[in-house]
C-alpha cells in the first residue's frame, strides 16, 4: 500500500526539484586528463546507482563478531545469499529507483546478487535528463579515453532517501606508477651493488623455509588492477625462472576476471602477480584486471559490484588503488565500507597499500598545508599496508621506515575500537609529533602492518627491471603471507582470517619484526620540512605493528 502511494507521489511531482546526492565530490579535472570534448547526446553510456541498503548497523555488529577472537562467533562467517538477505535494499527502495529509471526511458539494467547496484545502459541524453546538471565530456590520458561530467548531478528528490550515489560520472581513475619514478629511485640508491628484494630475499627476511608453501585444496588468493595495464603469463613464467628457485610455486595465474587486454605490460601490474605468487607460494591465484567495457565505468567499483555478484572468491584480495580521501564524497566513501564490510562478514581480508606519499600534503585555501590521507587506506574495514627498506641494503637485515610508506590519520572515519590503544600508546610516548593542525588524531590511523617496499626485481615486457618500489610491491607480499597462514589454518580444519584488524591488534606486535627507524615524507615547507610521522616502538602511523616474521606469526594466528 506505502509503495502505491509513493509512486504515485513520485508520478505527480516528476517536475519537482532535484537535490544533490554527493556533496563534497571532487569534480575537477586532474592535471594529466586532456578534455577532448563534449559527448553527442545519443552515445552510449553506464551508470552505477547504488541503492541504500538495509540493516548497515547489524552488518557492522557482524562484522565485528566474526572478527574478533574473543566473540563465540569468530570465523562463523556467511555467505553471499545472507549478505543479501541481510542489506539488499527494500521493496519500496528498489521499486522506488526502477520506476524512477523507467519513467525516464532506462531500461537496460543490470543488477547484482545483493540486489544493492544497478548498472544501466543509457544514451547521454538520458543520463543528463535524469541527473539534472550533469553534462558529460571526453577526456584523454596516455591513450585512455573517458565519459565523465563536468559539473556536478543532482537526483529527484524522491529518489534522493533511495540512494547512495551514482557512479561514472565523475571519479576519475587515479594514474599508476610511471617509469619516471621508478628511476628517481635508482639513482637515489647506489644501484651498482645493490642486493635488490627477490623472493629469495624476501623468504629469508620473513623466515620461510622451503617447505612453507600453500597445500591445501581450496586456498585462493587474488590480487585486483584498475590501471591499463596488464600482466603477461609469459612475464610470470620468466619471473619464475629466474627468481623462482628454492620453493616449490605455481608459474601460471588459475583466473582472470575481466578484460586482460593485449597491451603493454606495466610495471605494476607485473609486479602484484610475481609477489603474491612468491610469497603465497603455491597458491591458486586470480587476477581481476581492469573490469568495465564502458568509457564511463568506474574500474574500482566494477571490482566492488563483481564481489558482490560472485559466490565464490578467493580468501585474500590485495589492491593497490588510493585516493585523496578529500577529493571523495563522503556519501561514496561509506557505501564502499559498507562493502568492504559484506566481504568481511563472507571471510574475505582486503589488504590495501597505503600509499607512496608518506603523510601527504594538501595546500589549504587560507594559506598553510596540512597531511593529506588517501581512501580506501583510511577505511576501518581494510588491512592496510604500509613500506620498508632494509637498513642495510647489501645485506638481508632488520628494516627501517621507506620514507615513502604512506601513514597518517583520517579526517572522515574514527578511529574504530580496535586500535584505539595502540595509537593512544603511539600518541603519548611520540615526543616528536608534527604540529597538531597537520592530522586528526580522532580518525582511524594507518597502516597496520607493512614490509619492504624497496627495489624489487621485476619482469615486465620479458625483461628484468630493478629498483621498482612502492607499497604496491609489499601489499601482495603480506597478502601472500596471509595466504599461507590460512592454508595452514584450512589444513587444520579452521575457519579463513578474514577481517584481520581486530585480531591484528589484540596481538600487540607478536609475530612482527617492530621498525622503530626513520620517517616518512610530508609537506615541503617550514613548518615540518618535509617530515611526517617517525616509526617508534610498537604500532606506529608509518610502518603499522612491523612487518611479518612468518613462524611466529603463524603459531600466533594458527588457533
Ligand atoms: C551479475 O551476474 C549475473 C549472472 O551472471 C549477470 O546476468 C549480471 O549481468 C551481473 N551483473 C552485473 C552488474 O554485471
Ligand atoms: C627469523 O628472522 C630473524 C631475523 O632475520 C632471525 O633473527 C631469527 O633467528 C629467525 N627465526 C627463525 C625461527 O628462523
Ligand atoms: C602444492 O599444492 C598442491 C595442491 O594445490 C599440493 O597437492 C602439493 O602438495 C603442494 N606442494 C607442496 C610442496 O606442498
Ligand atoms: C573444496 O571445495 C569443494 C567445492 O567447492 C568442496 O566440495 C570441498 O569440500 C572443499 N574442500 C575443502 C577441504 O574445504
Ligand atoms: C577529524 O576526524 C573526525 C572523524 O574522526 C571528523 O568528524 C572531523 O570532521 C575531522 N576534523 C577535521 C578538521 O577534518
Amino acid at each position: 500500500m506505502r509503495i502505491v502511494v509513493t509512486l504515485y507521489i513520485l508520478v505527480c511531482s516528476s517536475s519537482g526539484l532535484s537535490e544533490y546526492l554527493e556533496a563534497g565530490q571532487n569534480i575537477l579535472t586532474p592535471e594529466n586528463w586532456a578534455h577532448v570534448g563534449r559527448v553527442t547526446p545519443t552515445e552510449e553510456l553506464d551508470l552505477t546507482f547504488a541503492l541504500k541498503q538495509q540493516n548497515v548497523e547489524q552488518l557492522e555488529e557482524l562484522l565485528h563478531l566474526v572478527s574478533d577472537p574473543s566473540s563465540a562467533q569468530y570465523g562463523k562467517y556467511v555467505t553471499l545469499e545472507e549478505v543479501s538477505t541481510l542489506v539488499r535494499p527494500s521493496q519500496l527502495t528498489q521499486k522506488v529507483v526502477r520506476q524512477w529509471l523507467q519513467s525516464h526511458g532506462v531500461s537496460d539494467c543490470q543488477s547484482v546478487l545483493t540486489q544493492d547496484f544497478l548498472q544501466c545502459t543509457m544514451t547521454v541524453r538520458l543520463a543528463e535528463d535524469l541527473l539534472p546538471g550533469s553534462e558529460f565530456h571526453r577526456y584523454t590520458s596516455d591513450g585512455q579515453s573517458l565519459v565523465r561530467s563536468s559539473t556536478s548531478y543532482q537526483v529527484h528528490k524522491d529518489v534522493f532517501e533511495h540512494l547512495d550515489f551514482v557512479g561514472g560520472v565523475h571519479r576519475f581513475p587515479p594514474r599508476g606508477r610511471d617509469q619516471n619514478k621508478v628511476s628517481m629511485k635508482k639513482r637515489r640508491s647506489d644501484a651498482k651493488f645493490h642486493l635488490g628484494v627477490t623472493p629469495a630475499a624476501l623468504r629469508a627476511r620473513y623466515n620461510l623455509t622451503a617447505a612453507d608453501v600453500g597445500s591445501a585444496q581450496n586456498n585462493s588468493q587474488a590480487v585486483a588492477q584498475f590501471l591499463e595495464q596488464f600482466y603477461h603469463p609469459a612475464d610470470l613464467a620468466e619471473f619464475m625462472m629466474l627468481f623462482g628457485k628454492g620453493f616449490q610455486h605455481r608459474s601460471d595465474v588459475d583466473r582472470v576476471v575481466g578484460t586482460q587486454g593485449g597491451g603493454k605490460a606495466g610495471i605494476e601490474a607485473s609486479l602484484d602477480v610475481e609477489y603474491i605468487m612468491s610469497a603465497g607460494a603455491n597458491i591458486s591465484t586470480w587476477v581481476f584486471s581492469n573490469p568495465g567495457r564502458h568509457e564511463s565505468q568506474e574500474p574500482f567499483l566494477q571490482w566492488l559490484l563483481l564481489l558482490s555478484n560472485m559466490t565464490d572468491l578467493p580468501w585474500v584480495h590485495t589492491i593497490s588503488y588510493g585516493d585523496d580521501e578529500d577529493s571523495l564524497s563522503t556519501a561514496y566513501m561509506m557505501r564502499i565500507n559498507t562493502e568492504f564490510m559484506k566481504a568481511g562478514v563472507r571471510g574475505l581480508s582486503m589488504l590495501f597499500a597505503s600509499g607512496d606519499s608518506g603523510a601527504g600534503c594538501k595546500h589549504l585555501t587560507g594559506g598553510g598545508n596540512t597531511f593529506r590521507p588517501s581512501f580506501p587506506a583510511s577505511s576501518p574495514y581494510v588491512t592496510t599496508v604500509g613500506g620498508t627498506s632494509f637498513k642495510n641494503p647489501f645485506k638481508i637485515t632488520y628494516e627501517v621506515t621507506d620514507y615513502i610508506s604512506g601513514g597518517g590519520f583520517s579526517n572522515v572515519f574514527k578511529m574504530p575500537d580496535y586500535q584505539v590503544g595502540a595509537v593512544k600508546a603511539y600518541l603519548k610516548a611520540e615526543s616528536a609529533l608534527p604540529p597538531k593542525m597537520y592530522f586528526n588524531t580522532s580518525g582511524r590511523a594507518y597502516p597496520d602492518l607493512a614490509a619492504l617496499s624497496d627495489n624489487y626485481w621485476v619482469v615486465s615486457d620479458r625483461v628484468p627491471i630493478p629498483w621498482v618500489s612502492g607499497t604496491s610491491a609489499s601489499t601482495p607480499v603480506v597478502g601472500g603471507i596471509l595466504s599461507l597462514i590460512n592454508d595452514q589454518r584450512f589444513l587444520k580444519g579452521l575457519p579463513a582470517l578474514g577481517f584481520l584488524n581486530p585480531r591484528l591488534y589484540q596481538l600487540q606486535g607478536q609475530g612482527l619484526f617492530d621498525v622503530t627507524d626513520g620517517c616518512h615524507l610530508a609537506c615541503l615547507d617550514e613548518q615540518v620540512q618535509g617530515k611526517g610521522f617517525c616509526a617508534a616502538r610498537s604500532w606506529d602511523p608509518v610502518t603499522g605493528w612491523g612487518t611479518p616474521d612468518y613462524p611466529v606469526l603463524l603459531a600466533a594466528l594458527l588457533k
